[in-house]
């Protein structure tokens, strides 16, 4: 990762680990990554291991508070355990949209004992955004956060 990126997954691994953690994860990947232009989690819900929750989010509030496995961007990442990138949301049919503005889309799976228990997911204003370093810091805090759960 470059300076930047590692700069700011430094700031992050320093965050204490209370129950402001997540937002405060978010927060800073929202304010530092200017092509990221809403920054959540989802967790997989502990009663119905077939939905997904809206956990911590920082961005214009969503409709999609609960995703189905196999639904939407999300859920298809959860479903089939891999980053989900997607440069062009027009292109995609399974996708649930949150606002016009949004052009395109990433979630990256946080695993605990080879299960999905979460997710982090970033929606971009922009079409195609998303660099390697992205992709590279985002599973690091998912590794992170996998720790934390
Ligand atoms: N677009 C997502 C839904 C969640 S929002 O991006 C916050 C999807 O297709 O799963």
């Amino acid at each position: 990762m470059n300076d930047r990126y590692q700069k700011i997954y430094n700031s992050i691994k320093k965050l204490d680990r209370n129950k402001e953690f997540l937002q405060n994860i978010c927060n800073i990947l929202k304010e530092k990554i200017k092509h990221f232009d809403w920054v959540g989690f989802y967790l997989i819900e502990e009663e119905n291991k077939n939905i997904l929750v809206l956990g911590p989010y920082k961005g214009e509030p969503t409709e999609h508070t609960r995703i189905e496995i196999g639904e939407g961007i999300c859920g298809q990442a959860a479903d089939q355990k891999e980053t989900f990138e997607v440069p062009d949301v027009r292109k995609e049919n399974n996708y649930l949209s949150c606002s016009p503005d949004v052009k395109s889309e990433i979630v990256v799976p946080i695993f605990k004992n080879y299960e999905v228990i979460g997710e982090i997911d970033i929606d971009s204003h922009e079409y195609d955004p998303f660099v390697e370093d992205d992709k590279k810091l985002l599973n690091k805090i998912a590794k992170l956060v996998s720790e934390y759960l």
